[in-house]
């Protein structure tokens, strides 16, 4: 954003001239004179407005600025010094005058000198809306119902429906005399003093001396821009806002232009309103194209349609514009169709309010209004808790909603939400639907009144589905459900990460059968994987002999094939990742259930005790007693033990020194496909002989272990000179003890 400050005066400071003169300046910059020092007051000021409404452009409609920000200032500052020493040189289009000081008492109405229409609109979310009206235009145009080399398809003028404001801006000679609302389309409200504050709107238009030149459009607001707004209010503690579009509205139309300056508003000109001594352009996607030299900002995403059908159709435009709706910047609700031609749109005329030469066509609303029928909570995955309002079925987005996400407990306080709300619901493309907000009490005669006393959404206590704990960690936002493996809303996902590849790699455990296994009732725990027996999976839908057999085998091969490490990340224990895992296992060196005659370990750590471990710190220690405090955690482990799962432990206190192992202190780098060991098994042997595994080669890696395909990381190496082995080195290494 412009807006720092700089004191200098261009012509005082080389920069300022060199700086416009550049190579780099375009046909159309204006020059700073050589002799601007020599100008007068009212001559240099005329200089500096030409070439900030000429920057400005570029950075604000344009997006594709020239002058660093720093420079802007410099000339705005220059400006301002001028206006200030010599009053009667500021111009009410002066860059100078985007926020005017006053506060207005209420709007005045302002009078249309052509009235502000509305459009007929399609509702239907196929292509038929386009046909329907490509067919009307051509019966009333005396066209044949298909085209023909004499009658050929009708052109039009296809652009986005901007889901805004629609405003009326003034022009006369030039200059920004009015900006209104539309009101009821023949009287709407004088917003002069805000529209001045949008940094997109120009003051004056380029190379216009028309009289009159009316354009209008749409004030807008892009959601990242929306979003940033929210996040500060949030930061101040102050009410946040349901959408951009009613953000921008209510923006437009305030009563003191500080505030409206305040928000990130964006315009766009669609169409004309009164003109006087300006030659319209024949067609109306011309006649754009002419606004857009004028420095006015026009959407990039339109198109000159032939007919409704094939290629350049306006069922194209719609499909490709409801496809990239999502990924656009801001919100719109459909399309628009013209009659491009102007002759053609004269003689088409109108019926009532609306013209009959265009129409909107709209998409399923990304919005709808519904109530709030109860608000339940459901258990995710990893076992938080999250507030789902149960709604009154709605359809929104193209399906119907009954379920809408309220995200967390702070979320919903915040929204304000109770049982019996008129809410909006908002679905965009293929994300979860979501409560936006609440409707106030009677709003727009839309939101019902609230039942006296509806008591506030609490969080419960305990696990709806198990019954555990609820617990919040300190500085956390979310709800979880303490029973890990226990609840079975957390079990299936337990199952896949006990037995994914860097856990228990049993292999063809993989989501389908959980599903089926957890489903069904099977298993309901870790442990009774391992009582799984081939008549149990063979019995199971679409499970032959053969795979069933393959699983059993899996299982067998899991329980001896364990290590410490690998077991303990199994257990999905919150915040207890891989590399914890290891950490734990190499300092406390048994679990605590095993059946070798010692004492201690992992389970019955305490806090203390598992703070003394290298990287772990209160968090992961309190999740790991948390976790291990809950007696139906304990049974897991001890029933896997019981089920026959081993690992190998060893006795810390006897652990030899680190720095006798063979690649300690050694950074090794593993590419290409090894022979015979899988890239989980040669990393976990190199961490085993003390050494590290990165991920890149540098001047740092000591060796780089290559196998086939070695692409661009041996390549480095060569360059680099480091070492490179082939997996028989890497043994030889580990076995050797060499270093
Ligand atoms: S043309 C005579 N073009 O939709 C035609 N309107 O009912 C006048 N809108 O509130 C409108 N995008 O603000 C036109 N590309 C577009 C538009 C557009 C949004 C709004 C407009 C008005 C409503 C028309």
């Amino acid at each position: 954003m412009f807006g720092a400050s700089a004191n200098d005066a261009p012509g005082t400071s080389s920069s300022a001239s060199t700086s416009t003169t550049a190579s780099s300046a375009r046909a159309d910059a204006p020059v700073m004179p050589h002799n601007f020092v020599d100008l007068s007051p009212a001559e240099q000021a005329a200089v500096l407005r030409e070439h900030l409404h000429y920057h400005a452009h570029r950075y604000y409609v344009l997006d594709d600025p020239q002058l660093p920000d720093a420079e802007y200032d410099r000339l705005f500052q220059a400006l301002q010094a001028i206006e200030a020493a010599h009053p009667e040189l500021r111009t009410p289009d002066s860059p100078t005058q985007r926020v005017l000081g006053q506060v207005l008492e209420g709007l005045t109405p302002v009078r249309h000198a052509v009235p502000m229409l509305s459009i007929r609109t399609e509702t239907d979310t196929e292509s038929s809306g386009a046909e329907a009206f490509d067919a009307r235009i051509r019966r009333e145009l005396g066209l044949p119902p298909e085209p023909t080399p004499e009658a050929p398809p009708v052109e039009y003028a296809a652009e986005l429906k901007f889901d805004g404001l629609a405003i009326n801006l003034r022009y006369e000679h030039g200059h920004l005399k009015q900006a209104a609302t539309r009101g009821d389309g023949e009287t709407g409200e004088d917003v002069t003093h805000n529209v001045h504050t949008i940094r997109q709107i120009p003051l004056h238009l380029k190379g216009l001396t028309a009289p009159v030149l009316e354009v209008r459009g749409e004030i807008y607001m892009r959601r990242d821009d929306f979003d940033k707004l929210n996040e500060a209010q949030r930061e101040r503690g102050e009410k946040t806002f349901v959408n951009p579009r009613n953000t921008a509205a209510g923006a437009v139309r305030q009563l003191d232009a500080r505030i409206t300056a305040q928000r990130p508003l964006r315009f766009f000109a669609y169409g004309l309103g009164e003109v006087q001594g300006w030659d319209i352009p024949p067609t109306h996607s011309v006649m754009l194209d002419a606004l857009a030299e004028m420095g006015l900002p026009v959407s990039t995403d339109r198109t000159v349609a032939l007919g409704a059908t094939g290629e350049q159709g306006l069922v194209a435009f719609h499909q490709r514009i409801g496809q990239a709706r999502d990924s656009l910047p801001f919100d719109i609700d459909g399309v628009v169709y013209k009659v491009n031609s102007r002759a053609l749109q004269e003689r088409l005329g109108f019926v009532s309010r609306e013209p009959r030469w265009a129409v909107a066509h709209k998409y399923p609303a990304q919005e709808q209004l519904t109530q709030v029928e109860g608000i339940d909570v459901q258990v995710g995955r990893t076992g938080k808790l999250t507030p789902v309002a149960r709604l009154k079925p709605v359809f929104v987005g193209g399906v119907t909603v009954t379920n809408a996400t309220l995200h967390n407990l702070f979320e919903l306080r915040r929204k304000g939400v109770r049982v019996g709300d008129t809410v909006i619901v908002r679905r965009a493309g293929d994300v979860i639907p979501e409560v936006v907000g609440v409707v106030p009490t009677g709003a727009a005669g839309q939101g019902g009144a609230r039942q006296p006393y509806v008591p506030n959404f609490r969080m419960p206590t305990h696990c709806p589905v198990c019954n555990s704990d609820v617990v919040r960690e300190r500085g956390e936002m979310d709800h979880r459900c303490s029973g890990g493996l226990f609840c079975p809303a957390q079990r299936k996902q337990a199952l896949l990460h006990f037995a994914q590849r860097r856990a228990m790699d049993i292999e063809g455990l993989g989501e389908k059968l959980v599903d089926q296994l957890v489903d069904s009732g099977i298993v309901r725990t870790l442990p009774e994987l391992y009582k799984l027996g081939l008549a149990k999976l063979a019995a199971l839908d679409r499970m032959a002999e053969k795979s069933a057999q393959n699983i059993v085998d899996a299982l067998e091969q899991s329980k001896v094939k364990a290590t410490l490490p690998r077991f303990l990340f199994g257990l999905g224990i919150r915040h207890v990742g891989e590399t914890t895992a290891k950490d734990l296992a190499k300092h406390f060196g048994r679990m605590g259930c095993e059946d070798d005659g010692r004492t201690g370990g992992i389970m019955d750590a305490s806090l203390d005790q598992l703070l003394a471990v290298r990287d772990v710190g209160p968090v992961v220690a309190q999740s790991i007693r948390t976790f291990f405090d809950q007696a139906h955690n304990r049974d897991v482990v001890e029933l896997l033990y019981a089920a026959g799962v081993r690992w190998p432990t060893h006795d810390p206190s006897a652990e030899a020194d680190a720095a006798t192992l063979p690649l300690f202190g050694k950074t090794l780098v593993l590419t290409g496909t090894l022979p015979t060991l899988s890239r989980d098994e040669a990393k976990d042997m190199i961490e085993a002989a003390g050494g590290k595994v990165a991920g890149s080669v540098s001047k740092k890696t000591h060796y780089v272990i290559a196998g086939a395909e070695a692409g661009s990381k041996l390549e480095k190496a060569q360059s680099l000179g480091v070492t490179v082995l082939d997996e028989d080195g890497l043994r030889a290494l580990l076995a050797a003890g060499q270093s």
